[in-house]
């Protein structure tokens, strides 16, 4: 009868072959140059963002907000504020379940600072379709620094599960080319 106090059959236990050991360093090695990677590449990447982080109350975050839509507020898009800073202005953007507020007209070639934030749970920015990718986390406000180089309509897709109506939440940034005619900063559009 087999007993857990004797030995099983098999070669498992045998000491590993040279060239598997040889392969295990390999692979180790090779994680402490990835691991390695994580710290130098944020010093060296440039795709690092320009941003300023503060820590800030949500709903304090939402005044603020609401206080950017009633100064520049310019009409309405669905039932969301259109909204359009003036140039080099603080811009604020609020993810909520499950909703981007307000809508944002913004100038080609004009220089922003995008605050994001939430007023709940953690959203994911997702502008579309640039493939531009932020988390937007209840009590940090996050500003980067932006210069839109591209007039276009573009979609705000939440790409952080964040509820039962998480695929509904697309908000919208437009931007326009004062270079290529027509309305002047400011002119009802
Ligand atoms: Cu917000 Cu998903």
């Amino acid at each position: 009868m087999h007993t857990g106090m004797e030995s099983p059959r098999g070669v498992w236990w045998k000491p590993a072959h040279k060239a598997e050991k040889m392969w295990v360093l390999i692979a180790f090695a090779w994680c402490m140059v990835l691991f390695a990677m994580m710290p130098l590449w944020h010093l060296k990447g440039a795709q690092n963002p320009s941003g300023i982080r503060y820590r800030v109350d949500p709903s304090a975050y939402a005044r603020r907000t609401n206080e950017f839509i009633r100064q520049y507020k310019v009409g309405e898009d669905g039932g969301f504020a259109v909204v359009e800073p003036p140039p080099g202005a603080d811009v604020y953007l609020l993810g909520r379940m499950w909703a981007w507020e307000p809508v944002l007209k913004l100038h080609k070639g004009v220089a922003y600072t995008l605050h994001l934030s939430s007023l709940d749970v953690n959203h994911g920015f997702n502008l579309s379709p640039v493939n531009l990718n932020f988390q937007v986390v209840p009590g940090y406000d996050y500003g980067l620094r932006i210069v839109p180089t591209e007039a276009g309509d573009f979609r705000i897709v939440c790409n952080e599960f964040c509820g039962i109506q998480h695929h509904v939440m697309v908000g919208r940034i437009i931007v326009v080319d004062d270079s290529a005619g027509a309305a002047p900063t400011g002119g009802a559009q």
